[in-house]
């Protein structure tokens, strides 16, 4: 796909959103936002950011766009676990809608942020895009169910390219902190402490600098390119992390940090092979969690206090939720009285 195209990024002002934008504005991309604006917006303010539900994007809100990427709906397991029904609703309705809408618009591409806990708890293999997706828990399902949803609209006139993504982690603009190598760092930072709940499991870390990469790529693949891709910087067990995390932390700072190691069960475990993404999009990573945390470090003035509401998606959505839970009280009030 040639440059100077326009790009409707929705859910675009989350944390990748907040690195990914700039970059295709600097690659000479057109570009705007739909968001819900859940953390705030940390876009820059040449960007036509447009505060809305997606679910109330119409044809007419997508026509004229070449390319839709889709980095909305909720965006961990604690959000998923929180609400079920919303995650549904978000992660697998929601993808589908706007890939039905953005086909019948005329948009040409959709490119859509999956995950790689698609593949649920694996023994110790290396998964490729053929291997089972057999996640059993709600945000793995319905970024799974998302995906197919999108990927059942692909024909030779749209193309749907889905990024299986590892653990995204590193410096945003919308910072958060709910992510493996980010919470490790702020513990050693606030705490001199990093806990290591499973040391064994293995998890794809994904460098957002990559991650936007990959994103770029996607977009300029040749047209009638289809498919899906595993996206990652690297394949780790926690406790490698760990040990990373605090090596680094220690020498780029004055502290000692203690490495604690609990064996709690966990829900995913998985190592992904990213062959294919390197082959067909040309994707090479080149960040390791030793860069990610020396961007971090770097960013630490940006940061502020690394405890804050808004770096934890899960706080910021029990208070929507909360404050949703008050508004239908009030109408069902009103509605109460009137009858
Ligand atoms: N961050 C990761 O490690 C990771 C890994 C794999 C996949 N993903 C996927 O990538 C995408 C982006 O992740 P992120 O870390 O930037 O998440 P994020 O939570 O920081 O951002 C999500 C954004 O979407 C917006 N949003 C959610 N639902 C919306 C709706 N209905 N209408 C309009 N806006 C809406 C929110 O306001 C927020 O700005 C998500 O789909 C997530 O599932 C993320």
């Amino acid at each position: 796909m040639k440059k100077n195209k326009k790009i409707l990024v929705g859910g675009g002002a989350g944390y990748i959103g907040a690195q990914l934008v700039p970059l295709l504005v600097d690659a000479g991309y057109e570009v705007e936002v739909i968001d819900l604006l859940w953390f705030g917006n940390h876009l820059p303010s040449n960007i036509k950011v447009t505060k809305k539900d997606l679910f109330e994007c119409t044809q007419a809100d997508m026509a004229g766009f070449n390319a839709f990427i889709f980095l909305a709906g909720l965006s961990n397991d604690p959000m998923a676990e929180h609400s079920p029904s919303k995650n549904f609703i978000f992660n697998a309705a929601l993808p589908s809608y706007l890939a039905y809408t953005a086909k019948r618009a005329g948009v040409k591409r959709f490119i859509y942020a999956s995950s790689c806990s698609v593949y649920g708890y694996t023994e110790d293999k290396v998964f490729d895009e053929e291997s089972p997706a057999s996640s059993n828990y709600p945000y793995g399902l319905s970024k799974l169910q998302g995906e197919r949803g999108a990927l059942e609209l692909q024909d030779e006139h749209f193309s749907v390219i889905s990024l299986r993504q590892g653990t995204v982690c590193g410096y945003s603009k919308r910072m958060r902190m709910d992510l493996i190598v980010n919470a490790m760092y702020k513990t050693a930072m606030v705490d001199e402490k990093i806990t290591v709940n499973n040391p064994d499991i293995w998890r794809p870390i994904y460098d957002i600098r990559d991650c936007a990469q990959a994103f770029l790529l996607a977009l300029e693949a040749p047209e009638d390119l289809s498919g899906i891709f595993n996206v990652s910087s690297g394949n780790y067990t926690v406790g490698d992390v760990g040990e990373r995390v605090r090596q680094r932390v220690e020498k780029l700072s004055d502290k000692k940090i203690d490495l604690e190691i609990k064996h709690v069960a966990d829900m995913r475990n998985y190592k992904v092979s990213t062959t294919k993404a390197e082959t067909v999009l040309g994707f090479r990573p080149v960040h390791s969690v030793e860069d990610i945390v020396a961007s971090l470090h770097e960013h630490q003035g940006d940061m502020g206090n690394l405890n804050q509401d808004n770096y934890y998606n899960i706080r910021i959505f029990k208070e929507i939720a909360k404050r949703e839970e008050l508004r239908n009280k009030r109408l069902s009030e009103i509605d109460d009285f009137k009858y």
